[in-house]
This record gives C-alpha cells, sequence and structure tokens, in this order.
C-alpha cells in the first residue's frame, strides 16, 4: 500500500542555512507521524513542502501519491493545514468563520450551515460560537482553527506545533480533540518540541535535528534504543531495604538511588536479564518485593543520547550552515 506520507532525500536551504539536509520519511494511513526536536530543526519547512507551500531544492514528497510539487493541485485537496498562529478572521464569530470557509470549500448554504453547527459541537466551541473570536482564549481559537481546516473532510492533517503557548489544561484538550481527529480516520503529522506530547499521540516519531532525521521508530523502539533501563525495587518490610539495595549492587555492578522515604532502590541496568537474578536473589533470601519493575528511559533521556543535547533547548535556532 503507498503511505499516505512519503518523502526521500528532501533538501532545502535558505540562503546559507541548511534547513532540511535529506529528509526520508513515511506516514501510513490513519496514524500519527511525529516530528520532534528543538527549534530551528526543520519541522516547519517540512510542513510547508508537504502542504506544497514551499518548493523544495532536491528530493521527493508525496502525498497518497501525488507529488507535492508536479500534482500540487490534487495535494490541496487532501490536506488541511493547521499552524502555530491560528488563521481565522477575529472580527467573526466562530459560526460566521466556519460558514464562511464551509461556503468557500463550495458546500451550500444549508450544508455549510449543518457541517459548522456540528464541527463547532464537537469541538467544544457550541457556547462561543456566536461570539467574535477576538474574545476567544488560545485554545479555543485553536480548536476553531483545527475544526475550520477539517471542514472538507481532509485525508491528512498538519498540525504544526498545535500546543505551543497553551496553559496545561488547554493543551490537554487538545490532546483530545487530535485523537478526535485520528479517530475519525485522518492520517495526522504533528511537530512538536515536546517528548511528552510525542509520547503521548504519535505512532511513529522521526526525531529530527539540524534539518535531519537522526531517529526514527515508535516511541517504545526509540527509547529502547539507549540501551538502559531502570530497575526499582521495594520490600515489603522497609527494614529489609539495605539488603535489597545490596543485592542490586552486586548483581548490576553499579551503587543504587536509594529513596529512604519509599524504600525505593532504583538502578540503571544494561541487560534486562538483570531483574530476573534480582528476583532469584531475594527470593533465596527471603525478602519479599513490594514492586519490581524494570522501566524504559524516559523520551527526554533517549533525547539526550540520540543528539548529545536536550530536546526543549533553543540554542540551535538561527543557527547558519
Ligand atoms: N523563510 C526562511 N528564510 C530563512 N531562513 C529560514 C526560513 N525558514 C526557516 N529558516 C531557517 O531554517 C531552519 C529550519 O527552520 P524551521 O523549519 O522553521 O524549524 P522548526 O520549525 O523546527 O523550528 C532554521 O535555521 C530557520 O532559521
Ligand atoms: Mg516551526
Amino acid at each position: 500500500m503507498t503511505p499516505v506520507i512519503e518523502t526521500h532525500g528532501l533538501t532545502k536551504a535558505f540562503g546559507g542555512t541548511r534547513a532540511l539536509a535529506g529528509v526520508d520519511l513515511q506516514a501510513e494511513r490513519g496514524r500519527v507521524l511525529a516530528l520532534l526536536g528543538p527549534n530551528g530543526a526543520g519541522k516547519t519547512t517540512i510542513v510547508r513542502v508537504l502542504s506544497t507551500l514551499l518548493r523544495p531544492d532536491g528530493g521527493r514528497a508525496s502525498i497518497c501519491g501525488y507529488d507535492v510539487v508536479t500534482d500540487a493541485v490534487q495535494v490541496r485537496q487532501l490536506i488541511a493545514l493547521t499552524g502555530q498562529y491560528a488563521s481565522v478572521d477575529d472580527e467573526l464569530t466562530g459560526t460566521e468563520n466556519m460558514i464562511m470557509i464551509s461556503r468557500l470549500l463550495g458546500f451550500s448554504r444549508s450544508e455549510a450551515r449543518a457541517r459548522s453547527r456540528r464541527m463547532l459541537e464537537r469541538f467544544d466551541l457550541a457556547e462561543a460560537a456566536g461570539r467574535a473570536v477576538k474574545t476567544y482564549s488560545g485554545g479555543m481559537r485553536r480548536r476553531l482553527d483545527l475544526g475550520a481546516s477539517l471542514l472538507g473532510n481532509p485525508e491528512v492533517v498538519f498540525l504544526d506545533e498545535p500546543t505551543t503557548g497553551l496553559d496545561p489544561r488547554a493543551r490537554l484538550q487538545m490532546w483530545d480533540t487530535v485523537r478526535g481527529v485520528v479517530a475519525a480516520g485522518a492520517t495526522v503529522l504533528l511537530t512538536t518540541q515536546y517528548l511528552d506530547e510525542a509520547d503521548e499521540l504519535a505512532d511513529h516519531i522521526a526525531v529530527i535535528d539540524h534539518g535531519e532525521v537522526v531517529a526514527s521508530g515508535t516511541p517504545d523502539e526509540l527509547k529502547a534504543r539507549t540501551g538502559t533501563q531502570t530497575l526499582a525495587v521495594r520490600a515489603v518490610d522497609p527494614g529489609l531495604t539495605p539488603r535489597v539495595s545490596a543485592a542490586v549492587a552486586e548483581i548490576a555492578g553499579v551503587r543504587p538511588d536509594v529513596r529512604e522515604d519509599s524504600g525505593l532502590v532504583m538502578a540503571t541496568v544494561s541487560d534486562p536479564a538483570m531483574a530476573a537474578a534480582v528476583v532469584r536473589r531475594l527470593d533465596d533470601e527471603g525478602i519479599t518485593a513490594a514492586e519490581l519493575t524494570l522501566r524504559l528511559p524516559s523520551l527526554d533521556e533517549v533525547f539526550l543520547t540520540l543528539t548529545g543535547h536536550r530536546a526543549e533547548d533553543d540554542t540551535t535556532d538561527g543557527r547558519a550552515a
């Protein structure tokens, strides 16, 4: 089956700045692909190429098999783009914006009305529908923008940093909204600087740094790439914590981190078999574990391992090639 989104060796330079240095991506139908990377990594440039707003210098990109350069007209009929900056009209009400966009998409007056009402309800904006958009909060505006972009039943939805600048509550609401878009059958390409967001929403993550895909895979595959996991053990009897700690130290070959308050003993292990060895040892010593888990590293740790810097820093912004 043809991937819904596909790129091969995409390159783009702005003057002396190399924004894309050969990007390969793929997304299957109905999936969420997250482009995860710091400011200036090239995420928006990729979205602009895929949405036909920007011509690449080299390489190819297609949506549902249509080339974004040579079949741009077809591509535009398949996609919806919502940006970090909402594109709705401030002076109009929510309903007026929706109806105007529906009419531009060619729907009849009554169909435009019906669609607008449904979309405003779906995005939890029914109550605010009669108010001018300039009175909306950032989160409401973002939802209206997304709702408006879905009026044409797009095959692919591009969300460029959909939660940047939103407060935590609006952010969680936006995550729900994105899940709703996927449930409705669309393929989503989402860009984000936030690891938890990619972890939460994406089926597949492409880590972008300096215009290149430096790693890609499912969230769990990426986490497994660092090759380390955290073993956490806690004895039912807190008085046995020192013995648990000694056992873990001997097996893992590192000094464990002991949380005095909870009695949790934690150590980084390179081999998952060490967990089994710890279980056997505790059993031999007659120690009952209340908790014994092997945890994958956080995406934060993964990003640091892969790129040598944290995702959420701005130090690469404005870099020249
Ligand atoms: N229109 C432009 N003119 C000049 N440089 C640009 C332009 N758009 C992007 N860039 C540069 O290209 C690089 C990638 O930018 P961008 O794709 O916006 O990154 P991101 O969206 O990941 O923050 C950055 O170094 C940025 O400064
Ligand atoms: Mg951007």
